[in-house]
């Protein structure tokens, strides 16, 4: 068991590794406990034991130069992907948080005062960026922002993310990175726009870390702080589906399940609330596994998501990435 782990983390970094990918981020006690767990392996099968195959090291990556956004979304070259795991847990226990981030609260109760959609959502967002936790987790001195909800108000599918990355927190907006390209071009590959649909996150703030690149996922106490930001923003928005783009957005709307992995849930209606839920895999995966078959994977589901709200879906949008 313990070994399979360990091979399936090998498998990922070689990926990586293959992508051009020269250092990951990995915290201290990552490393600690796979340090223990090679050390149990070699203990049992010394002879067998894999090899380390990639370098984790502390300079920083230069994400910006990778070169595999998919130019198109829909004629990407197929590629035989193996299945792999994946390198992180989703959602990580608060031990793990470095010490040197301020604690977080749990998080207060509040209600949406009367009014209109508009005038609701701007007491949100007001809400939001002034919230004390909020601003307390974003370096505000070197320009780093708060991240709300970005989109219409009457808008049938709301995406909802993990959390704001090193490109969102300077923008102030969800998805406007690499992520957010790919997945711009997945909304308009339905025949929407990014303007017509809302965006969001389970997160209000990058989550801090002390390396120089890379983001660290949210851990349940993050998550819970934020979550009646992102029930507020649903209960105004009123979408007829909420589209979860990775299993942590799945985790922190739908609570924590290690069961719930996006290979085994996809393509599977669920609820938040009473709306219909779909779990699909994050655009930073897609990034990563450059594969006509993840890509039609996230089609499929999108499939499922027009049909849902009444898209019409022509025979060509019906074909994309189908099997060959
Ligand atoms: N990834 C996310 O989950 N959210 C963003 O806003 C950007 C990248």
């Amino acid at each position: 068991m313990m070994r399979a782990q360990l091979e399936a983390v090998i498998d990922e970094l070689k990926t990586l590794r293959a992508e051009g990918v020269s250092s990951v981020y990995l915290e201290e006690q990552t490393i600690a406990d796979l340090k223990a767990k090679a050390g149990t392996v070699e203990a049992v099968a010394p002879s067998t034991a894999p090899a380390p195959v990639a370098k984790v090291s502390t300079l920083p990556s230069p994400p910006e130069n990778q070169p595999n956004l998919l130019a198109s979304w829909k004629s990407e070259s197929d590629v035989p992907e193996k299945p792999k795991a994946a390198t992180k847990p989703a959602v990580k226990k608060d031990a793990n948080i470095p010490d040197w981030i301020k604690p977080i609260p749990a998080p207060t109760a509040f209600d949406i005062p009367e009014g209109d959609k508009q005038t609701q959502w701007n007491w949100l967002r007001d809400k939001i960026f002034n919230d004390p936790i909020c601003r307390e987790h974003v370096r505000l001195e070197k320009g780093k922002k708060v991240v709300f909800g970005v989109g219409n108000l009457d808008a049938d599918v709301f995406f909802c993310g993990e959390a704001p990355g090193a490109d969102e927190e300077i923008q102030g907006e969800p998805f406007v990175g690499k992520a957010g390209q790919l997945l711009d071009k997945i909304i308009a590959a339905t025949g929407l726009k990014r303007d017509l649909v809302m965006i969001g996150n389970i997160m209000n703030w990058r989550p801090e870390h002390d390396k120089p690149y890379g983001n660290r996922p949210p851990t349940e106490t993050e998550i819970a702080y934020c979550l009646p930001h992102l029930e507020a923003q649903v209960e105004i928005v009123k979408p007829k589906v909420i589209v979860a783009l990775g299993a942590t957005a799945a985790h922190g709307l739908l609570g924590y399940d290690p069961e719930r992995t996006v290979g085994r849930t996809r393509g599977k209606w669920m609820e938040f609330k009473g709306i219909p839920l779909i779990l699909t895999y994050h655009p930073s995966y897609l990034l990563r596994n450059n594969t006509n078959r993840s890509k039609r994977m996230v089609w499929e589901d999108m499939l499922l998501v027009m049909d849902k709200i009444g898209l019409e879906i022509s025979e060509k949008q019906r074909g994309y990435f189908a099997e060959k």
